[in-house]
């Protein structure tokens, strides 16, 4: 099953995403800015709508078609296609920016960083940010009962920066920094963003459960650990640029 091959997901991706993709990308270094930018694995298209500071011209390239319905609404100003980031459907030294945001963990690596230095310019960039579930101390137990009951598809793998040969493919870690974000949500949004996620969606489509009744559950117990109107829900993250090795 494409875990990312869903209506309900796509509608998640474009709306119901916490804001995290800005104040991760305002951790590049300042002034960084490119002319085109490719956004692999774009989703919905936040990801590329984020970029917009960042690029003068975003095009954004998707695995799975069905993920790219809301674009115009997403990121009207930028460009898109389906492919994969192994095969890009795009023109040698095409992009002087290359952006890769929670795709990296589905890819291949081996054969998309050759395809990255393929479609960059010869000193093109690639930025490769990501950030984990939300939480709070309070929410600990609702999560790990939440994914308990529904777990996570398969397909998702770790992926690292640090952890990977890139001096084998000529890539450099030029940068890298952990990043804790905090984002104040209400109890409504974090519903709306839980029952929004791969593991609801992958539960629902196998028949192990209806919206309803996960909501029905995860309403009431949501009630009982929100104590304030809002929490500041934490999102740990990262943010990594990789550049050509200079000979
Ligand atoms: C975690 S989502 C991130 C979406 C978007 N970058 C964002 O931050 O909102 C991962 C996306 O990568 C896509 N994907 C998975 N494997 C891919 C591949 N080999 N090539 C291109 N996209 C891929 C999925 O379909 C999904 O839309």
């Amino acid at each position: 099953m494409d875990v990312y091959g869903g209506t309900r997901v796509a509608d998640a991706y474009a709306f119901h995403r916490p804001p995290v993709h800005a104040p991760l990308l305002r951790h590049l270094p300042p002034g960084f800015r490119a002319g085109r930018a490719l956004d692999i694995g774009c989703g919905a298209g936040l990801s590329t709508a984020a970029l917009r500071p960042y690029a003068d011209q975003l095009v954004g390239v998707e695995a799975s078609p069905g993920m790219l319905r809301h674009r115009r609404t997403v990121a009207p100003f930028a460009g898109f296609a389906a492919g994969t980031a192994e095969h890009l459907p795009f023109r040698e030294h095409s992009f002087d920016l290359v952006a890769a945001t929670g795709v990296l963990n589905y890819v291949d690596i081996d054969a998309v960083l050759p395809e990255l230095a393929r479609v960059l310019t010869a000193d093109g960039t690639v930025v490769v940010y990501d950030f984990g579930e939300g939480g709070h101390d309070r929410l600990a137990d609702w999560r790990a009962e939440f994914e308990r009951r529904w777990p996570w598809p398969p397909g998702w793998r770790p992926f690292d920066p640090r952890q990977v040969n890139l001096g084998a493919h000529g890539w450099n870690l030029r940068h890298y920094t952990d990043v804790h974000l905090h984002i104040p949500t209400d109890r409504p949004t974090y519903l709306r963003y839980a029952l929004a996620d791969l593991n609801v969606d992958a539960a629902i489509r196998d028949g192990r459960a209806t919206l309803a009744e996960i909501r029905d559950w995860a309403e009431p117990t949501l009630a009982e650990v929100f104590d304030a109107a809002e929490l500041d829900v934490g999102y740990r993250g990262y943010l990594a640029i990789i550049d050509r090795c200079l000979n």
